[in-house]
């Protein structure tokens, strides 16, 4: 194989289970620099040492995720033995181990239903999960959008939940992943869905979508503050140029910035605009707006739910169905401040610095 080549992407879950030995791919160069060279922190349980040292340098393991304010969000929810969980946003699974953990504790009964669109991710975190010793009595795993975990539930036969989380957004497996089309680093196809055999890819979003709608979607998925000027320009540009490639509208849009745009500048709107994508061709805020209005219905009374968000348009949703909750009664308690990570963990692990975390109690019994 030439060094440019690339062979498969490993098996991130590959550690779970004893891999036949593969002979690690051939890279340019003295470090792995794309997704699918990262042969030692794909297999992270096999080179732990590594593991250890790339996550001391604020780093996340390329095909890991780290879970993020897990003590502010184990004190929030305070899961009890026997309580029965939901995870909306499954990912790697972390936060639901510690979930699981508390709600099993001593052989308790408890129980966790993990929910996840991603069809590619969710079963690797199944097995995952499976592997840390979880069976089926006390973890299910089910490929379902948020918005239906009321109907999940109930065809489980399981009468509601004491405690709920979802963790929204972008997962780090898919971020790093170039075949996925995060990346705003890598090329990759313009794809940047969730959930790949649903709905179309950004691109062909991008190629179909009205000047009117693009800047709606720029404003709502990223409170782009040129949002006019650039849809239209985007709308001129893509007569010419389909986008079709991550980098080829991420050097489009550095382009577009001007030459005087600082470096930051230019990779903050680079990073609006895919996010502005993202949550439009997966429909993000109206799964959010349904899961946030049937979760009432999900919770026992008492139950705990908490939600971590990253990015303003999703904070308003979750902040007025709290507010609204508590006009109604339904909570009897949801904060107005947000909790945010401690500064040693935004410097341990940077992707989480713009989380806010919120939370809300149902109320209990009339
Ligand atoms: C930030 S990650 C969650 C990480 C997880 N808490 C952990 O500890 O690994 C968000 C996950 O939510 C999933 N997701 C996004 N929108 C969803 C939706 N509407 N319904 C279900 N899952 C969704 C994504 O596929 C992704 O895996």
């Amino acid at each position: 194989m030439n060094a440019g080549e690339s062979s498969p992407p490993p098996d991130p879950t590959a550690g779970s289970q004893t891999p036949p030995r593969r002979r690690r791919p051939r890279y340019p160069g003295t470090h792995p620099r794309r997704f699918e060279h990262k042969y030692k922190e794909l297999r992270a349980s096999e080179f732990p040492d590594d593991a250890r040292h790339i996550e001391s340098r604020g780093k996340t393991l390329a095909g890991s995720h780290r879970p993020i304010m897990v003590p502010e969000i184990l004190q929030v929810l305070a899961p009890a033995p026997g309580e029965t969980a939901v995870d909306a946003t499954l990912g790697h699974g972390g936060h639901a181990l510690e979930l699981l953990r508390a709600v099993t504790a001593g052989g308790a009964p408890g129980r966790l239903l993990g929910l996840d669109v991603d069809p590619i991710e969710r079963p690797r975190a199944e097995a995952r999960i499976r592997a840390a010793g979880h069976d089926e009595t006390r973890f299910v795993s089910v490929g379902s959008n948020h918005a239906g975990m009321a109907a999940v539930l109930a065809r489980l036969g399981w009468d509601g939940a004491d405690v709920v989380l979802a963790d929204l957004g972008v997962s780090s497996m898919q971020i790093d992943d170039p075949s996925r089309g995060f990346s705003i680093k890598f090329d990759g196809p313009l794809d940047l869905r969730m959930n790949p055999t649903r709905g179309v890819p950004a691109a062909d979003w991008l190629a179909g979508v009205n000047e009117r709608r693009l800047e709606q979607a720029l404003i709502d998925g990223a409170d782009e503050p040129r949002a006019g000027d650039l849809a239209r320009a985007i709308a001129a540009a893509r007569v010419s140029r389909p986008f079709r490639r991550t980098l080829e509208l991420a050097s489009w849009l550095r382009e577009w910035s001007g030459p005087h745009a600082s470096r930051d500048a230019a990779d903050g709107l680079v990073r609006r605009v895919f996010q502005a994508l993202r949550i439009a061709v997966n429909d993000e805020y109206s799964s959010l707006a349904t899961w946030l209005r049937l979760l009432p219905s999900v919770l026992r009374p008492n139950g705990r739910v908490a939600v971590l968000t990253f990015h303003s348009g999703e904070d308003r949703l979750v902040k007025q169905a709290f507010k609204e909750g508590l006009r109604t009664r339904v909570y009897d308690e949801a904060p107005d401040e947000v909790l945010r990570p401690s500064a040693e963990e935004r410097r341990a692990n940077p992707r989480s610095a713009s989380a806010k975390l919120r939370w809300a109690r149902r109320a209990p019994a009339p």
